[in-house]
């Protein structure tokens, strides 16, 4: 990935935290991704007074993608938390970026200052794992 990208969604993915909505957690997180026809969307963290009802930004990011109508398939997706340990996507989110994912999507994690804290496939955060092509319908088109 070029650097020019790479700094797209940095600033996409640092602009979006500072919008999140994390007031029970103080824990702010901000995503951004490019789809492999260069279309970048971003997300916040969203909470919700019923906790359990609280949404991460990768979640975010990639409704705006599905909501746009392009490309669904990440290319590359941004996470930016606060350090210095790097903020991972939880299960439930490498799961979501598994729906959209190719065998190259690749996950970047950086600190509240833009800095790389962590980058791999996310192949490698979520081996073995389930996803559309396990389903007899596969989920290239919606029903009609
Ligand atoms: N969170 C995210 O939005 N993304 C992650 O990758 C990890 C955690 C959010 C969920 C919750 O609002 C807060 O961070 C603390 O867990």
């Amino acid at each position: 990935m070029d650097e020019k990208t790479v700094a797209t969604l940095t600033q996409k993915a640092l602009a979006a935290r500072s919008n999140a909505y994390a007031p029970y957690s103080r824990f702010l997180v901000g995503a951004a991704l490019i789809t492999e026809d260069g279309q970048v969307f971003s997300g916040c963290n969203v909470e919700n007074a019923a906790y359990p009802e609280g949404v991460c930004a990768e979640a975010g990011a990639i409704s705006a993608m599905v909501a746009a109508g392009g490309s669904r398939k990440i290319a590359t997706i941004m996470v930016a938390g606060k350090g210095p340990a790097p903020c991972l996507p939880c299960g439930g989110c490498r799961q979501k970026i598994r729906e959209f994912a190719t065998q190259r999507t690749c996950v970047l994690v950086v600190d509240e200052n833009g800095t790389e804290l962590f980058k791999d496939d996310l192949h490698a955060l979520l081996p073995h794992s389930f996803g559309p092509e396990n389903l007899e319908t596969g989920a290239d088109e919606n029903p009609a």
